[in-house]
């Protein structure tokens, strides 16, 4: 259901690579939503022919950039204008890959260059586009850019590698620009921390199943779905959080305030099998 939240806004979504994708779960709420979009992914990504389907459901322009290009993100940006006749009100990077991830480099045995690949796409892409719309002067005033993060940012999660590095520089760069953004244009700049979701970024880190029924049997409400990811983000570009800024939001059904939950004993009990902890109580599952 629609509440035209964002009625008349224009916006730009990076990273809806396929249906599972974040970006594309955000892309068709904003449309819903009542935004006029520009979608932008790798000239490879726009290859793969998927996303021409997006376009076409949300009337959409597609243009092909690659999110560490500066001279591709200016193109981007230029062509973002014309089509929408003047400034963006919203941004959404949703944009991450680790070639240490893929090829399977444990943290302490990385290939260098791949790590730099990896704080490139995922981190530092984040300031260029930000850059490139300040000097260009492409966000509205009171404009929202947000962009996906990840617990791992604050706490190691094993097996995600240098992406926690990468997350951990995101985050700070929604702080440092959000501030100078906020400031001079009263543009905000927050990121989303979302529970593990499977899309192909997220079941590329090793795990990713034990590691989806870990935080969904930790979080009171569960693990949040793309959806309701895209929910959250609709909300951050509307004007209902105009003065939410340099902020890192949960979307992780309480995962991140949890320190061990009756669900996931149980887990435990059940693996250690000792009498002990077959007469505790905590095995009930009704009682909790
Ligand atoms: N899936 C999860 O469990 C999870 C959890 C928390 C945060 N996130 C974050 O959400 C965001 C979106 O990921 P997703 O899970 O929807 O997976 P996804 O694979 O659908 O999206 C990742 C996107 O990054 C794009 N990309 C890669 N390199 C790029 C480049 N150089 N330039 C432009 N785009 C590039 C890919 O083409 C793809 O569209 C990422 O930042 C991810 O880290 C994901």
């Amino acid at each position: 259901m629609g509440y035209n939240l964002l009625k008349g806004k224009k916006g730009i979504i990076f990273g809806a690579l396929n249906e599972q994708s974040i970006a594309w779960k955000v892309a068709e709420r904003a449309h819903e939503e009542g935004a006029e979009l520009v979608l932008t992914n790798t000239p490879m990504a726009l290859r793969l022919g998927e996303l021409n389907q997006l376009a076409e459901k949300t009337n959409s322009l597609l243009v092909p950039a690659d999110a560490t290009s500066v001279s591709d993100l200016q193109n981007l940006f230029d062509k973002a204008m014309e089509h929408c006749g003047g400034q963006i009100d919203f941004v959404l990077h949703s944009i991450g890959m680790s070639p240490n991830v893929r090829k399977k480099l444990p943290y302490d045995d990385i290939n260098y260059d791949f790590f730099s690949k990896t704080l490139d796409i995922s981190a530092l892409s984040f300031h260029k586009m930000i850059q490139v719309a300040k000097q260009k002067d492409a966000i509205r005033e009171w404009g929202s850019i947000v962009a996906l993060s990840y617990i791992a940012a604050q706490r190691t999660l094993f097996e995600y590698n240098d992406m926690a590095d990468a997350k951990a520089i995101l985050e700070s760069i929604a702080r440092s620009f959000g501030y100078i953004y906020g400031r001079e244009k009263h543009v905000r700049i927050n990121t989303i921390s979302q529970s593990p979701t499977p899309t192909t970024a997220g079941q590329g880190v090793k795990g990713f199943g034990a590691l989806m029924d870990f935080t969904e049997r930790m979080s009171p409400l569960g693990n949040a779905t793309a959806d309701e990811c895209a929910d959250y983000a609709i909300t951050l570009f509307s004007d209902l959080t105009r003065i939410v800024t340099m902020q890192n939001l949960f979307n992780d059904g309480g995962f991140s305030s949890m320190g061990m939950s009756s669900r996931a004993m149980m887990q435990y009990n059940k693996s250690l099998e000792c009498k002990e902890c077959k007469e505790n109580p905590l095995n009930n599952p009704d009682e909790f």
